[in-house]
């Protein structure tokens, strides 16, 4: 029979045998597929397992604290957080082209995340212990998926960690690929992760980076930070998680327009809201939301957020619209 006590137990006795004393990393993107293959293999192996976090600070508000906090809390795995927000934000500079947007984050991403696996290696290497396994969080779906190609990956370069290069050097372990997504969700529970992590809604691997319409800057990061933080606090507050797919919070940095605000005549961005309903990101509708929701939102949005002075909600279906902007 088929429970998530079973799947845990059987993958768990898998993994010891398959790794032995050797050691494993395992890359997180704070997403919910390689939270809970990193929690699976730790439970097997402990301390022979080392994850790795590549914080390009692209991510929304409290995402990187929660995979240093929390997830380490939870699983008391061994965690190396690399802050390459610097380093993004340099290759972003001057760069508006959603393509050549991807491609930067995605390249960058790679190159920090090998320089951090090859220091694990190196230093386990040193201390008689190496590296022989990668761990990924690969779906079922994907599996199948990867055969056919799906629709959007021909539209948009898509980026993930699960889309690193296989390192020739090392054997993959990859505790998810008979699981559909509730069934992953299902096993993080049952091994004590947070519901803020098991339950996350799908988010793109270039992060903020691609609902910025326009360059990525510092200032521009913080300001669509704060605006998606309370879009999120709106809609969690509303009940709406499970109903809706994703909301992507999206800031149209080149626009401006007139508002008034206080004591006179405001020339501010405006903040999207693309709340879509949908069973795979294939297609997509949008969500008809409850007006005051929309409205809370919008009030707090251009009372709170400086410099956004108008929000506009996204009526498009997908297709003809992709569900993210770029
Ligand atoms: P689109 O915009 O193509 O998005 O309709 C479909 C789904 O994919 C997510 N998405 C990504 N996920 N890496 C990811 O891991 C990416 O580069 C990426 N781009 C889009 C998007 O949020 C939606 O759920």
């Amino acid at each position: 029979v088929w429970t998530t006590t079973n799947v845990v137990d059987e993958q768990v006795a898998a993994i010891r045998e398959q790794v032995g004393s050797a050691r494993a990393i395992c890359g997180l993107s704070g997403g919910v597929d390689s939270a809970v293959a990193a929690a699976l293999v730790q439970k097997a192996i402990g301390d022979q397992l080392t994850c790795v976090y590549v914080d390009h600070g692209l991510m929304r508000k409290g995402e990187t604290e929660q995979v240093e906090k929390d997830f380490v809390a939870a699983t008391g795995v061994q965690l190396k957080v690399v802050d390459a927000s610097e380093r993004f934000l340099k290759a972003l500079a001057g760069v508006s082209d959603p393509e050549q947007k991807r491609k930067i984050i995605g390249r960058e991403f790679i190159r920090v995340f090998e320089q951090a696996q090859a220091e694990i290696v190196a230093e386990s290497g040193a201390a008689g212990e190496p590296v022989k396994f990668l761990v990924q969080g690969t779906l079922y779906p994907d599996i199948v998926e990867s055969g056919g190609g799906t629709g959007t990956a021909n539209i948009k370069s898509h980026h993930n960690v699960g889309g690193l290069p296989e390192d020739l050097e090392f054997e993959l372990i990859e505790p998810l690929r008979q699981l559909f997504k509730d069934e992953v969700r299902a096993v993080g529970a049952e091994l004590g992760l947070p519901d803020e992590i098991v339950q996350r809604q799908p988010f793109p691997g270039p992060g903020l980076g691609i609902r910025i319409v326009g360059e990525v800057t510092e200032e521009r990061l913080d300001l669509l930070r704060e605006a998606d933080a309370i879009a999120r606090e709106e809609l969690t507050a509303a009940g709406l998680d499970r109903e809706i797919w994703q909301c992507p919070v999206v800031l149209l940095a080149d626009v401006r327009s007139v508002g008034v605000q206080g004591d006179g005549r405001s020339y501010g961005h405006p903040i999207v809201l693309r709340p879509v309903s949908s069973e795979d990101a294939m297609t997509a509708d949008w969500t008809r939301m409850p007006y005051d929701v929309l409205a809370r939102i919008s009030t707090r949005i251009t009372n709170e957020v400086s410099d956004v002075n108008r929000v506009v909600l996204d009526v498009t279906s997908k297709p003809p619209g992709t569900i993210e902007w770029e």
